[in-house]
């Protein structure tokens, strides 16, 4: 026990203000939600608190698990109800680790991992994150025949990124027999990318798979720690055998009660939230320090070996942040003022802390064109919604270089099936590393480009909607984790030459999208 990392919960605003001597300090050091519960949960808090508090609560919240149950079309015994999803995990942790037993997760990610896994005495796996995020294709290959648990953090704290819904499903296919992954969706419901995996679909189908969720950040009921967890019959049974009995309470039952039936109000609040943290995104990298994609209610800083000093500085200016020395710093998304009043504030730690030179990121213009992509890939997603519900007719105009001309349903073949062609042909590039030029990419007559487009061209629009949909948000995710030597990387394609990371995102992903849904414009009957 004496060898456990202790848990550090963020500095409050009140003993910032003492220690720097501040009128005044905002708190955005626990991924809280800024906004007190909706009027009908305290009230529903207020009407619990005045009839049952000497009585025990029902200890498997039975109600709460039923709502869950209706709101998400599973059987309530596909789900469990814990003292926050902190407590189900650690329930899942006893039920499931022994000593010799390998606990796999990547690292850096939610801090409570070790302690749990150390307290077991199972052995920890722990990854290194890449591109500022967990490194899925890592942890696939430190799988072992040993592996009894993969805790994998999406949208991941502290770095705030998603992993793709099939990183996910490679994983649950690769994990031996008995062995559990567990996705741990916190921040869920701030998730904005098509990309991310959709959990309740897996878990009808992989028995293998428990997946968290809270009702501490979105529904804002942080202090009240209720969790749940979606998993098959025998994980929910293992799980509640381990339960501390009346952990989940009375109060905290009453409020995920009456939040649910709220939702909708509580969805438009975050939504607040994810409107905010895009905005506070753009001015960051605007000022010229990129961050990773965020997908949570906070942002993160690759502050590197200024990390410690600069949430030492924002402290001192009443923004408590979380530190992570030598590494980054993470930040929750608050009210507008609250995120104002933070960006003015790391607007003056610049200069004074040389933060471009310890960024991990790229930083001045190297920044500001990661927004621009970012930017263009939100673009073209309108564009694509908008072309779905769209008649279109006729032929484009023919290919220059191949005399092709198409109908609509050949180009949106085309947009459907490119992204995970050269996605990954791009993440080739850039993971080989080197200083020459790497031999990437396919040619207009690729039999496999043409047999996909033939075969594409009669499937519904909604379902190459959905793929150009994940392809756009996959590289928007990773364009924004690229660090300025990824950048650098250049490949040789076998018509058109060198090209670094830019030409191809323009020429093969971006730009190329945007260049087809140009054609389409161009079938629409005016
Ligand atoms: C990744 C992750 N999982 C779980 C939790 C815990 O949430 P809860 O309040 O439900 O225990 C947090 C909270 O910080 C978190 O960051």
């Amino acid at each position: 026990v004496a060898s456990l990392p202790v848990y550090k919960p963020g500095k409050s605003a009140e003993v910032a203000m003492r220690e720097h001597a501040l009128d005044s300090a905002i708190k955005l050091a626990s991924n809280e939600n800024p906004y007190d519960p909706l009027p009908s949960v305290v009230e529903a808090i207020r009407v619990a608190a005045a009839g049952s508090m000497h009585r025990y609560a029902d200890h498997r919240a039975t109600a709460v698990r039923e709502a869950l149950a209706k709101r998400h079309g599973l059987s309530v015994d596909q789900i469990a109800v814990g003292c926050g999803s902190v407590g189900l995990l650690q329930q899942l942790l006893l039920a499931y680790a022994d000593p010799g037993d390998e606990v796999l997760y990547g690292w850096r990610s939610f801090e409570v991992y070790p302690i749990y896994t150390q307290t077991v005495g199972a052995t920890i796996v722990a990854v290194p994150n890449r591109f500022e995020a967990l490194d899925m294709p890592a942890l696939l290959t430190a799988i072992t025949e040993r592996t009894r648990l993969v805790l994998v953090t999406s949208p991941n704290n502290p770095t705030g990124t998603a992993i793709s819904h099939d990183e996910l499903v490679a994983v649950l296919d690769a994990v031996p027999e008995g062995a559990l992954v567990v996705l741990d969706e916190a921040y869920h419901e701030y998730a904005r990318g098509s990309h991310v995996p959709d959990a309740l679909g897996l878990v009808r189908r992989y028995p293998n798979l428990a997946v968290l969720r809270t009702f501490s950040k979105a529904y804002g009921l942080a202090a009240l720690r209720v969790g749940y967890l979606f998993a098959h019959p025998e994980v929910v049974d293992a799980v509640d055998r381990v339960l501390v009995p009346f952990t989940v309470n009375g109060l905290g039952q009453a409020a995920a009660l009456a939040s649910l039936q709220v939702a909708a109000e509580l969805s438009e609040r975050v939504e607040r939230t994810v409107l905010e943290r895009e905005r506070t995104v753009a001015v960051l990298r605007g000022l010229g320090l990129s961050v990773p994609d965020p997908q949570a209610n906070f942002v993160w800083l690759p502050a590197g070996e200024a990390a410690a000093a600069l949430t030492m500085k924002l402290e001192s200016m009443g923004v408590v942040t979380r530190p992570f020395p030598g590494e980054g710093v993470r930040v929750t998304i608050g009210t507008p003022a609250e995120n104002d009043r933070f960006v003015e504030a790391l607007h003056a730690c610049i200069d004074p802390l040389e933060l471009q030179a310890h960024w991990l990121l790229p930083t001045g213009g190297g920044a500001r064109r990661v927004q621009q992509y970012v930017e263009r890939i939100d673009a073209a997603r309108e564009r694509v919604v908008e072309h779905s519900v769209r008649a279109h007719r006729g032929a484009t105009s023919p290919d220059p270089q191949t005399g092709e001309q198409w109908d609509a349903g050949q180009v949106w073949a085309h947009l459907a099936e490119f992204g995970s062609f050269w996605l990954p042909q791009l993440q080739l590039v850039i993971d080989a590393g080197s200083p020459w030029p790497v031999p990437f990419g396919r040619t207009k007559s690729d039999p496999h480009r043409i047999a996909a487009i033939e075969a594409g061209r009669a499937h519904p629009v909604g379902e190459h909607l959905a793929a150009v949909e994940y392809s756009l948000d996959a590289v928007r995710a990773y364009v924004a984790g690229l660090a300025d030597a990824d950048w650098s990387r250049v490949g040789q394609h076998p018509t058109l030459g060198a090209m670094d990371v830019s030409h191809q995102l323009d020429e093969f992903l971006v730009g190329h999208v945007e260049q087809h849904l140009d054609q389409l414009d161009s079938l629409v009957p005016s």
